[in-house]
């Protein structure tokens, strides 16, 4: 591939920088310096620097944004505002999708990414990976709903799983864990015991959490680690 390509593709600076990086001399390719945006690189035995730190391509990339309100969990829309507009300049190129669906009201965790093996293994319900909601209700939960989540419910067009539900101490404020992700489950589930999701956040995806530091609107890579969490 071009070594334009190697670098945007690495992480390490947008296509715009890539260039300037180029001109500046500061890149080596095997010890040599390339200002040349076309030059052919091998993946596998070319080591490519920038100010002596070697770089790695990376053809997939994931990234966790905190979903804010007002857009929808796709790539383009003609009448709302689509969670790839929130998606920063340097990881722009990677062309990722949402990978699952939050509704427009609901905030959270949201995953992105390029890669479609992943998002389907993320998104089967054979493979068992919960998904971790926080809601507030506009009545108070009571204990035999608990029960009515446990023991799976049946729709029209889906049977859910088994899902559990967490009251808090604030009888209205629950935590709800489901395996699949249909259209409007939560709040399908909710309304059969007969209460309404006032506010709905997701706040994990298997074993991964979502980063509370990460303001709403704002995203960032997932570690090696958190991307393994995933499915662990
Ligand atoms: N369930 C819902 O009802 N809405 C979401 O956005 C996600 C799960």
């Amino acid at each position: 591939m071009r070594l334009d390509k190697y670098i945007s593709n690495s992480g390490y600076a947008t296509r715009s920088e890539v260039k300037k990086l180029l001109k500046s001399g500061i890149v080596t390719v095997n010890g040599e310096i390339s200002k040349k945006a076309d030059l052919h690189i091998d993946e596998h035995c070319d080591t490519v620097k920038i100010n002596g730190t070697e770089i790695t391509y990376n053809k997939y990339v994931y990234l966790m944004l905190n979903k804010p309100k007002g857009f929808i969990s796709a790539t383009e829309d003609k009448k709302y505002r689509v969670v790839t507009e929130l998606v920063d300049e340097r990881y722009r190129h990677y062309n990722v999708f949402p990978v699952g669906r939050l509704d427009i009201d609901t905030e959270g965790l949201l995953i992105l990414s390029n890669d479609g093996g992943f998002a389907h293994n993320l998104t089967s319900p054979k493979k068992n990976v919960y998904k971790k909601y926080f809601a507030v209700l506009d009545k108070d939960a009571e204990d035999k709903d608990i029960e009515e989540f446990e023991k799976g419910m049946e729709f029209d067009d889906f049977k859910a799983k088994s899902a559990i539900l967490t009251i808090t101490d604030k009888k209205n404020e629950v935590y709800i864990e489901i395996a699949e992700g249909k259209f409007h489950q939560v709040k399908r589930m909710c309304k059969r015991v007969g209460k309404e999701v006032l506010y709905l956040k997701r706040v994990s995806i298997g074993g991964l959490e979502l980063d509370e530091n990460l303001p709403l609107g704002r995203m960032r890579e997932l570690t090696k680690d958190e991307l393994e969490s995933i499915f662990a």
